[in-house]
């Protein structure tokens, strides 16, 4: 049986770093210690910047703890669609972008001594059907005008499986993504920078040239600039809530009979499968991750998801062992371009979201873009991922249909709350929306041992109703991606309070 958690964040011998408990004044702040806000960071300290990282859990403990770990501008077959929709500046914008992160991520990566299996590696498209040959051509000859590495070729030699073909970008890579930020923590330390851990931020303003943030655990920060790096700004500025949608996606790491291939493959789908190899796993080690699904949905949130992992994997590999399983959650945008820069309303705040599962590349080339910005640099990149920007038609089209949607959430969870289960019909290690006599509609989940705890139902970022998740024994909310444990204390944001604690002999708590 595979443990679950994320396989990035097994190692017992990390450094951790004390809450922020005090006041502090810096040059520069930055919010989030995942790739985003720690290679922000380090770029800051490295021009000479007093730097103030706070970290509402661990560093590497959000999304980029639960990553696939492939670093390279191949980013499933956009290239020629986003030459189509935006034209071909902006495309090679995005493109040149993330291929000059892949170099830089290397080249911290010897800057810091950082001991994260950094491994250049080819990234593959695979066809298992000749009829998506077409759309694998297109891709080439687009990443190809783009400048990107791209070639097109048969039956590469370390896969087990026949396909019908691969599309290939050679010279990228793969690490261990958490590993990575410890080293950069490491060294914005060495710069004489500071890291807070444990330490969710609840509040920002401005107040003319300084921005000020408070923590939850106590402290306050004072600083010339900030950088809100929290996948999803908490801070809604700039109609993030609005323009952008979480979605989860299923990871599991397993030992085969043999060598797993070198390369770096996922599929044209459906169904989406991404694989690459596992150093710690040994010479057989892989990891596989895919299922994804919108945040909150209740139908898709449960084991299955990695059941089908694992099938998939048995299918097409001699699989010996499965060790980890996890679940990772990231944003998409409506015109499939991060949003990256000044937050709208505000003079001294940057904030960067929306990577499409591919922010290890897209974070790092956010950080160039933001610290920049806060150096006063220009940047070849920057007007191409402005994050003010509504977007083509399109996207406004898709803006408002995904904003009808949460609406209809919103109401239609207000109906499923006038309609919840007896408390009494829920099974041990079920959660569920339940009538509780004198509470009204809760969040209760039954322990094993058949003790009840129960939460509010109504998710304190803007007030629509959680799910439950049985994959992952949590309440999560469609709207904008807040998670809740099932004590109602806060996974990730944009949501900064816990749920409330409901006590069913006597109401609230
Ligand atoms: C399953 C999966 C596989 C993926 N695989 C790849 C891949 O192979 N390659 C790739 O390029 N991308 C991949 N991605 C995407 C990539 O992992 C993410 O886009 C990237 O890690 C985002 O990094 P980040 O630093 O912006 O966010 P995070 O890593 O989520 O960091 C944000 C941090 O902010 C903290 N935080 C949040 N709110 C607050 C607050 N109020 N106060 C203080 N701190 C706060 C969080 O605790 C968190 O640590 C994948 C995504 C998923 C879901
Ligand atoms: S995450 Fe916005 S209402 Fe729940």
């Amino acid at each position: 049986m595979s443990e679950r958690r994320p396989v990035w964040l097994t190692d017992a011998d990390r450094t951790s770093y004390e809450p922020l408990s005090r006041s502090r004044i810096a040059d520069a702040l930055v919010v989030g210690a995942g790739i985003t806000g720690l290679t922000s960071a380090l770029l800051l300290a490295r021009e000479g910047l007093e730097v103030v990282v706070l970290e509402a859990a661990g560093v590497g403990s959000g999304t980029t703890g639960g990553t696939t770990g492939k670093v390279t501008s191949q980013h499933g077959l956009i290239y020629r669609d986003m030459i189509e929709r935006h034209g071909e500046p902006v495309a090679r914008a995005y493109a040149q972008a993330n291929q000059q992160a892949v170099e830089l991520i290397e080249s911290l990566v010897r800057d810091t001594d950082a001991r994260c299996d950094h491994t250049r590696a080819s990234a593959l498209v695979f066809a298992l059907d000749s009829g998506q040959m077409g759309d694998l051509e297109a891709e080439h000859a687009a990443a190809s005008r783009l400048g990107l590495p791209s070639g097109l070729i048969d039956q590469p030699t370390d896969l087990p499986f026949q396909i019908a073909g691969a599309l290939e970008f050679t010279d990228q890579a793969h690490f261990h993504p958490v590993r990575y930020c410890d080293a950069l923590a490491r060294e914005l330390i060495s710069l004489g920078g500071h890291v807070h851990e444990q330490s969710r931020i609840i509040g920002l303003a401005e107040h003319g040239d300084r921005v000020e943030v408070h923590a939850a655990s106590g402290g306050s920060v004072t600083a010339g600039h900030a950088i809100v790096a929290t996948l999803l700004p908490f801070i809604d500025r700039g109609g993030f809530f609005a323009k952008t949608r979480p979605g989860r996606a299923y990871g599991i790491a397993a030992r085969l009979r043999s060598a797993p291939p070198a390369g770096m493959y996922i599929g044209a789908g459906p169904p989406v499968r991404s694989f690459r190899p596992w150093p710690d796993g040994g010479d057989t080690g892989i990891i596989f991750v895919g299922e994804s699904h919108e945040t909150g949905d209740e139908e898709k949130a449960n084991p299955g998801r990695w059941g089908e992992l694992e099938r998939w994997a048995r299918e097409h590999f001699d699989v010996d062992t499965f060790d980890y399983r996890w679940s990772a959650q990231d944003y998409s945008t409506a015109d499939g371009l991060p949003y990256v820069g000044r937050s709208p309303l505000t003079d001294r705040t940057l904030v960067a979201t929306g990577f499409h599962k591919w922010g290890l590349s897209n974070g790092t080339a956010a950080a160039r873009i933001m610290t920049d910005l806060v150096l006063g640099v220009s940047n070849p990149f920057a007007e191409s991922f402005e994050a003010g920007r509504i977007g083509d038609a399109r996207a406004v089209k898709k803006i408002i249909s995904d904003n009808a949607k949460v609406a209809r959430m919103f109401v239609g969870d207000r109906v499923e709350r006038l309609s919840p289960r007896p408390l009494a019909d829920l099974r041990p290690g079920e959660g569920a929306l339940v009538r509780a006599d004198g509470s009204g509609t809760v969040a209760a989940y039954r322990a094993p041992s058949g003790e009840i705890q129960a939460v509010s139902a109504t998710c304190t970022h803007l007030g629509c109703t959680v799910h439950w998740n049985d994959a992952e024994n949590s309440w999560d909310c469609q709207c904008h991606g807040s998670r809740f444990g099932r004590d109602g204390q806060v996974l990730s944001g944009p949501a900064a309070e816990p749920l409330e604690t409901v006590d069913l002999d006597g109401g609230s708590a």
